[in-house]
């Protein structure tokens, strides 16, 4: 094998441990027997070998390329392609700021700015106590709960910078923390395990997983007719806001239907026709 940057031969990667070898090996079987082509097996064996490091290190690709029979430089190509796949060492707790358009209007971009402050970390970087890795994240399609953090894959709806900061501290302190929807999370390797495909045994994780959010629901209830709005959901830590009562209600442009041209018929669909025609 040939380091292509410098030129030089790279030393091949060490192996696992014969026992820890030996158990990733059977989870790595039982996973690929999915499959009807092993090769399809690779995403879940990242996640299998990040649940037992905390990151996909080279000793992890390499077991990946030897189960899947694959080279180590496609298995490589995969494995920095996707950014769920850590390429170093990082907190037990991955939190995400998303800082895509609509969350960094709602306060996301502030959120990051003072989560970076606070915990003293950049992009990417992790806490001194190992506990929390940040990073900015792209759009995670919760943006009807804007602005959004996200803890292990786990949504935390309707942030501001004050409920963030709890929650980090929250997480540094070692307690349990739930997220918006869902079952309370877990460390950044045991949800790796989870997905690469193992089932989640903890005690209450099917009673905790909870469904679409109300505002999710918007539009399946003005499709059957309902008209009023969903209960507003409020940052952590604020009250809730009662349903307005009826005759009270606005629904925002976002929410109402709107009148088209079959529904409106003073405004009829087709050509204008020219003045003198
Ligand atoms: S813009 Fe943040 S979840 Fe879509």
């Amino acid at each position: 094998m040939t380091d292509v940057s410098l030129g030089m031969p790279q030393l091949p990667a060490p192996d696992y441990p014969a026992d820890v070898r030996a158990r990733l090996e059977a989870d790595a079987k039982e996973i690929i027997a999915r499959y009807p082509g092993s090769r399809s097996a690779l995403l879940p064996l990242l996640h299998l070998v990040q649940s037992q490091e905390g990151h996909v290190t080279r000793t992890g690709m390499q077991f990946c390329a030897d189960m899947l029979d694959l080279t180590t430089a496609e298995v490589t190509a995969v494995a920095t392609f996707y950014t769920m796949y850590r390429r170093k060492p990082s907190g037990e707790y991955q939190v995400g700021v998303c800082t895509n358009t609509l969350c960094a209007v709602m306060g996301g971009d502030a959120i990051f700015e003072e989560l970076k402050e606070h915990l003293g970390v950049g992009n990417n970087e992790t806490t001194e106590d190992g506990r929390i890795t940040l990073e900015h994240i792209e759009c995670n399609a919760a943006c009807d709960f804007a602005p959004v953090v996200m803890v292990n894959w786990e949504f935390f709806d309707n942030q501001t910078p004050e409920s963030a900061k709890k929650l980090v501290d929250d997480l540094r302190a070692g307690g349990q923390v739930s997220p918006t929807r869902g079952a309370p999370l877990c460390t950044y390797k045991e949800t790796a395990r989870i997905l690469a495909g193992f089932p989640d045994e903890r005690p209450g994780v099917v009673e905790a997983s909870g469904g679409a959010g109300p505002a999710s629901l918007i539009g399946l209830r003005l499709a059957k007719g309902e008209t009023a709005p969903a209960r507003v959901v409020h940052p952590r830590g604020e009250a809730p806001q009662d349903r307005p009562q009826p005759g009270s209600e606005h629904l925002s442009s976002h929410d109402a239907p709107q009148k088209t041209s079959a529904s409106d018929p003073e405004n009829p669909a087709g050509p204008v026709a020219e003045e003198g025609e």
